[in-house]
């Protein structure tokens, strides 16, 4: 009877035996030489597993290190507010094309107020539609602190639309059977982050900011169109947006109401609030920080409007005539409560419907900056608090 072998030859003692030339089992038993080529073997294998997983963290580390980089420079994008690259549109119209932007590229930084002027059909709603979030590019970026907001789905574009851009149109879009304070409510339902009444005191505060808040229950047919206009400005800063795009702001007011529109957005711009507007009106260039010009959806160049000496000229006039009005609204203002003498506390609204209409429309600071030097120069014995004048 054959005697059965006790060991089974395994893969490996195969391999010992093609390598080595040496039986891996002699006379049923594992043979020494084998056990110890084994023994060397997982050695072998463990120091090879130990080289590839060294291998690959440093490949990691070195994936990790370019992401690193490319997000310090994506970071560079953080400094800038805005960033536009190589942003084209083209509109469909049946089977033509309209190229509207052909290759726009622009930073806006916080604090900016930007006008971009152009004639029309160059292609100036279109590039504000775009950084607005209403329209999605053809081609090309836009960065929005930091976020490329041309390539978010409908829903995230919406959310960025309500927190984080105001929004100010030529015909103001104030809602007809509602109030100033109520239009100036409705984008804080929307965010749903403050109690009705906190919502009811920051839409009067922010009325009051455009020195409206004698107007808060009146409809929009009960106010002028750069009332209506001021109430527009108040929306769109309800949600505390990190830019204001305003499209033709004064194009439906006249010459001077624009002035006293153009006068509450340095203003406010003063105060740290960033805008881009487009326009036909030279006048917002006058008033903006930067002013960049269009052509055939391209930006041209930098730069203010018309001829450099005429454009001092008219700020040197119109900073004069400010200036002058300044001493002449303090004077109204002094006539204003000598007539009210006795009265302990006068709201601000009372005086500026005192003031005409002359003065209030171009004064180089804001009434109630006016009124709190006057109270702080020692003039009159008091505080202002809440927008009301309290005498001692
Ligand atoms: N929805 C649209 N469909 C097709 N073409 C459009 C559309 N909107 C704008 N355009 C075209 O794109 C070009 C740029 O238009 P855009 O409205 O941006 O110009 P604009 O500079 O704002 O002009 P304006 O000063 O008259 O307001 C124009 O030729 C216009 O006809
Ligand atoms: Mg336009």
């Amino acid at each position: 009877m054959e005697k059965k072998t006790v060991q089974e030859k395994t893969e490996l003692m195969e391999k010992y035996e093609n390598e080595t030339g040496n039986l891996a089992i002699w006379n049923g038993e594992v043979s020494k030489d084998f056990r110890k080529w084994k023994k060397n073997k997982k050695k072998e294998q463990k120091k090879k597993e130990k080289k590839q997983e060294l291998l690959s963290s440093k490949k990691e580390k070195s994936k990790l290190d370019e992401k690193y980089e490319q997000g310090q420079k994506a970071g560079k994008d953080y400094d800038h507010l805005i960033v536009v690259e190589q942003l084209h549109k083209t509109y469909l119209l049946g089977t033509t094309a309209v190229a509207a932007l052909r290759g726009v590229d622009l930073t806006i930084n916080r604090g900016d107020f930007v006008s971009i002027m152009g004639p029309s059909g160059s292609g100036k709603t279109t590039l504000l539609n775009l950084i607005g979030g209403l329209d999605t590019p053809t081609r090309g970026k836009i960065f929005l602190e930091g976020q490329n907001i041309s390539m978010l789905s409908d829903n995230d574009l919406a959310d960025i639309r309500r927190d984080r851009i105001g929004f100010v149109f030529q015909f103001y879009n104030l809602l007809p059977q509602m109030t100033a304070l109520e239009n100036v409510m409705v984008p804080l339902h929307f965010s749903g982050k403050l109690s009705r009444r906190g919502k009811k005191k920051r839409a009067m505060d922010l009325l009051s900011l455009v020195g409206l808040e004698e107007r808060a229950h009146h409809t929009p047919s009960e106010l002028s169109g750069g009332e209506q206009q001021r109430v527009a400005i108040a929306r769109a800063f309800a949600n505390d947006p990190a830019i204001v795009i305003l499209d033709e702001p004064t194009g439906d007011l006249d010459s001077k109401t624009g002035i006293l529109i153009l006068n509450l957005l340095r203003d406010l711009n003063e105060r740290g609030a960033t805008f881009v507007a487009v326009s036909h009106d030279a006048a917002v260039s006058e008033f903006a920080s930067r002013t960049l010009h269009m052509r055939d959806g391209k930006l041209t160049h930098e730069g203010k409007v018309g001829g450099l000496k005429e454009t001092e000229m008219m700020e040197f006039k119109r900073k004069k005539e400010a200036e002058i009005n300044k001493e002449k609204c303090k004077s109204k203002v002094f006539q204003f409560l000598f007539k009210n003498q006795g009265r302990q506390e006068i709201p601000i609204s009372e005086i500026r419907d005192y003031l005409p209409e002359h003065i209030l429309n171009n004064l180089p600071e804001h009434l109630n900056d006016i009124l709190r030097e006057i109270v702080e120069d020692n003039n009159i014995k008091g505080k202002i608090i809440d927008n009301t004048i309290i005498l001692d």
